[in-house]
């Protein structure tokens, strides 16, 4: 099957229905015989992969619903009525609960490879910022659904960061009250929680759906990372279903390991601990995935002072620093400048994305330890590299390095030179 596979002409009930409501032929022409570069490696697999733990932290979430109660007096206990009485509702939760980890690990990735490939960069810049506001939809809905189980950390982990925002100059404390509805952490601020927890994840479907519509606008970024025409591309319906179908087994693999066998391996057990506003635990650690961007809040130890006035004081930097890292990625298709996208013909960039693999690692790393010893001048360093590594590597490169040439074709850095097709013919189809 060519990518110029025409949509057919749908007859009987199907035919009925889409001569008044073309969804059937839309379907058809967006995911059988949507043109796909015929190159993409399994870094492609991860954008469907996020999808389908998004629907299923929705149909989970939504079971759960049904016997969790939103209030701080039973919220605990409903979740322990789940987990003990509810049939199957272990499984529900161990599922709602590993999913998201799996959602994140998934996301990250499909970001990584974002910026390996330069799929950010003209003209995909609103499908990268379409993803940068799902990424922060999610850690939003991941912070709020935390909260909801009101153990130790749920509670504790709320107070922390809500109470970053009492950073915000003159408004900061009217802002922090105004977001818990009352004086501390408490029930209001859970039901509210709840609230905007059950309300983003389709907030995120939305996005999603427009993040999909930006991307068949221009079609995928490929490993080589040029513009391809219909030639070297296949449909998406049987090529792609297939290799998509095949990355989700393997990841449903470590999926069901982590719910059937290690459910809590990910968790913080103090969160089987019920809230209690009068014992603050000895490590407040937030999950896993918002590690790095909790060692950069605490990387910033030190008043920015001008002529002995503090401009910004500690927390405050540190607010910034933390926000504006996640908010920096808005703009990467801008400050790089380099016209090559890929990082395979790119080599000093090759090495920097590495580094900012490392960079990350360390800051998860970090972020999990006391701020003591030597860790703070850790954090401090990566925090450093990492809007380095944006800010002033990334608009450099572009001028300064010299790329590998880039070839014309996408066939020509697979076929062997003597291969008899010749480097840059088309093999048959
Ligand atoms: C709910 C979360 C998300 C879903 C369901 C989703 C879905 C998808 C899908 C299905 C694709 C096409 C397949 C692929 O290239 O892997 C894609 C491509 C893409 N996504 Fe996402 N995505 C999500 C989050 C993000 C985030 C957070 C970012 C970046 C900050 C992002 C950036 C991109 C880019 C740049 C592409 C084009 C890749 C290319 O063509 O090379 N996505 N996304």
């Amino acid at each position: 099957m060519s990518a110029d596979t025409p949509t057919p002409k749908f007859t009987g009930v199907l035919g009925w229905i889409d001569h008044r409501l073309p969804v059937i032929s839309l379907g058809y022409k967006e995911l059988v015989a949507y043109p796909t570069p015929k190159n993409l490696n399994y870094f492609w697999n991860f954008g469907s992969l996020a999808g389908i733990f998004l629907v299923i932290q929705i149909v989970t979430g939504i079971v759960l619903v049904m016997h969790y109660v939103p209030h701080a007096d039973y919220a605990f206990a409903s979740v322990e009525h789940i987990m003990r009485n509810v049939n199957y509702g272990w499984l529900m939760r161990y599922m709602h609960m590993n999913g998201a980890h799996m959602f994140f690990v998934v996301v990250y990735i499909h970001i990584f490879r974002g910026l390996y490939y330069g799929s950010y960069k003209d003209p995909r810049e609103v499908l990268w910022i379409l993803g940068v506001i799902i990424l922060i939809l999610m850690m939003a809905t991941a912070f709020m659904g935390y909260v909801l189980p009101w153990g130790q950390m749920s509670f504790w982990g709320a107070t922390v960061i809500t109470n970053l925002f009492s950073a915000v100059p003159l408004i900061g404390d009217a802002l922090v009250t105004w977001m818990w509805g009352g004086f501390s952490v408490d029930n209001p601020t859970l039901q509210r929680f709840f609230s905007l927890h059950y309300l983003f994840p389709f907030v995120i479907a939305a996005f999603s759906f427009l993040h999909l519509v930006a991307l068949h606008q221009f079609g995928s970024n490929n490993p080589v990372g040029i513009d391809i025409t219909n030639k070297d591309k296949i449909s998406f319906h049987p090529y792609y279903t297939t290799k998509d179908l095949f990355g989700l087994f393997a990841i449903l693999l470590v999926y069901g390991f982590l719910v059937f066998f290690a459910p809590n391996f990910l968790g913080h057990p103090d969160n089987y601990i019920p809230a209690d506003p009068l014992v603050t635990p000895a490590h407040i650690v937030p999950e896993w995935y918002f590690l790095p961007f909790y060692a950069i809040l605490r990387s910033i130890t030190f008043d920015i002072s001008l002529f002995g006035f503090t401009l910004i004081d500690a927390k405050l930097g540190g607010v910034i620093a933390m926000f504006g890292s996640i908010l920096i990625l808005f703009f990467l298709p801008w400050l790089d400048t380099s016209k090559v996208r890929s990082a395979n013909y790119r080599p000093i960039y090759f090495w920097a994305f590495w580094l900012l693999v490392v960079d990350v690692i360390v800051l998860t790393y970090v972020g999990a330890k006391p701020a003591e010893g030597i860790w703070p001048t850790v954090g401090l360093i990566a925090t450093i590299w990492y809007f380095v590594h944006f800010l002033v590597l990334l608009p450099l490169l572009g001028r300064f390095e010299r790329p590998r040439p880039v070839p014309d074709s996408i066939n020509k850095p697979v076929l062997p030179k003597a291969s008899p097709l010749g480097p840059q013919t088309q093999p048959a189809e």
